[in-house]
């Protein structure tokens, strides 16, 4: 089946962010927003702003800049909001998550930093057992959180005269949620909202707030939030684009590298050990186990779509997977990933591979809810609505239509998101053919 390229309209005017959360991700975004746009630092691990995309054949050498290839918001134009139940600015945030180095990164653009003042969160501590801040709209109903946030919406994008939104869910963990009754068409959402069913999470009511505004939501967190039938559907149907979930940033990133490979060349692998140590308020939040088996979930699913156990039992039928997260207040933002692999090979003999990631959790995490942000408003003005599979890459739960299993090899989604842009752009596909260049040669 061939798609129609989409037209796709401008990016003038200025592009609202509007992020759920103001913690160490949002914070370290806004930072090195602010630093990139006055050329004082790199946007290292943006795809969109540093990343380059082949076009046509290779022996055309045509290889622009994503940014030049296609119609992105200009960070110039960017301007940031959020929503946090703790009153800290942007600035404050960005000092007590530690991330980033204040008389370096965040001095200079202080006043930047200061302006981004948290709304009042729609919160409930029942969703975030461990957090517990005083910027809340209170206990109010559903209802009224809902009408808040697109009060608060609205307000945001008259202030600022914008001309589009985006939001960004950086928000903590929260509990544990499968899809239930209350979710399955909007008119059981719109009921369960009335009756305050404990089902309907607060970032459920943010992201219904903002398709109901028509804006893009992207979904950083692994929480169910927009990842239901209710919601899909809507989004899908009022055109507005939506993704998540999960940053695939430290460990699953690795092992979204490295279980393919595996596969690739049909090297078995009986075990998998991954722990992670962190001390930021992340950590914090996921040492409570409904928030941890929400981020466990999203973590162990990985393994089991790459290595298809099914279609090949004799190298994975029989893997131990498992996935520990320790609060270790020390270490703060920088986390350790470590993994132990028991592999196999030729005969069966057992090999290991030892993974030791002394990563920043949230200088990986930044480049990404930057680019999600940029796509998602891509996508939006070229008439993409519901979920944007082709954003899988920066996901470890990529959300996938009904039936569809999850891509989760890196570079298959890198491939996938790559040639959506061309795609989008009138370009040819890239298949990684190849035949014609030796074909022409002959001829
Ligand atoms: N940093 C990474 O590498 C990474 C990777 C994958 C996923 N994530 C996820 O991204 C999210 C943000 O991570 P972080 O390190 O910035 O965490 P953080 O704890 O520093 O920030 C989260 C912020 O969300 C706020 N919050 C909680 N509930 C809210 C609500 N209902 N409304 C508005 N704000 C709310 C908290 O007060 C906090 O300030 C977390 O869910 C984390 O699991 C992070």
């Amino acid at each position: 089946m061939t798609v129609p390229t989409p037209t796709i309209a401008p990016a003038q005017g200025r592009l609202g962010v509007l992020a759920v959360g103001l913690g160490a991700v949002t914070s370290t975004l806004i930072a090195g927003v602010e630093l990139a746009k006055r050329s004082m630092a790199e946007p290292v691990g943006s795809l969109t702003q540093m990343g380059t995309i082949r076009l046509g054949r290779r022996t055309d050498h045509r290889v622009p800049l994503i940014r030049d290839f296609v119609p992105l918001a200009s960070l110039d134009d960017i301007v940031f909001g959020a929503w946090d139940p703790f009153p800290d600015d942007a600035y404050v945030a960005a000092q007590r998550a530690g991330v980033l180095d204040g008389p370096r990164h965040l001095e200079s653009i202080s006043d930047a930093l200061r302006a981004v003042r948290p709304m009042k969160a729609a919160f409930d501590v029942n969703y975030v057992k461990r957090l517990d801040g005083p910027n809340t709209m209170g206990s109010v109903s559903k209802r009224a959180m809902l009408e808040q946030l697109r009060e608060d919406i609205n307000r945001f994008r008259e202030d600022n005269r914008l001309d589009r939104v985006v939001m960004l869910w950086a928000g903590s963990t929260e509990i544990f949620l499968e899809p239930g009754p209350a979710h399955v068409d909007i008119e059981s959402f719109e009921k369960a909202i009335d009756a305050n069913d404990p089902t309907i999470a607060p970032s459920m009511l943010y992201a219904y707030a903002a398709l109901l505004e028509g804006v893009p939501f992207a979904n950083g967190a692994p929480n169910l939030t927009v990842d239901i039938p209710a919601l899909r559907n809507y989004a899908a149907e009022h055109g507005v684009p939506i993704s998540g979930k999960d940053f695939k940033t430290g460990q699953t990133l690795l092992k979204t590298v490295l279980a393919p490979m595996f596969k690739a060349r049909m090297l078995g692998v009986s075990g998998w050990y991954s722990t992670n140590i962190l001390g930021n308020r992340d950590g914090e939040v996921l040492d409570d186990p409904e928030s941890f088996k929400t981020k466990e979930e999203s973590k162990l699913g990985v393994l089991e779509h790459i290595l298809e156990p099914d279609r090949n039992p004799s190298l994975y039928g029989d893997i131990y997977h498992k996935v520990r997260i320790n609060y270790y207040p020390p270490r703060g933002d920088n986390k350790e990933g470590w993994d132990n692999i028991d592999i196999f090979g030729w005969l069966n003999y057992p090999m290991q591979i030892k993974v030791d990631f002394l990563c920043r959790d949230s200088i990986l995490a930044a480049p990404l809810a930057l680019d999600l942000v940029l796509f998602s408003d891509l996508a939006k003005r070229a008439g993409l609505g519901g979920i944007q599979e082709w954003l899988s890459f920066y996901y470890k739960s990529p959300q996938v239509a009904p039936g569809l299993y999850p891509e989760h090899d890196l570079f298959i989604q890198l491939t996938k998101l790559k040639n959506t842009l061309r795609w989008m752009m009138g370009e040819d596909q890239i298949t990684h053919l190849g035949i014609d260049y030796y074909l022409d040669s002959e001829a």
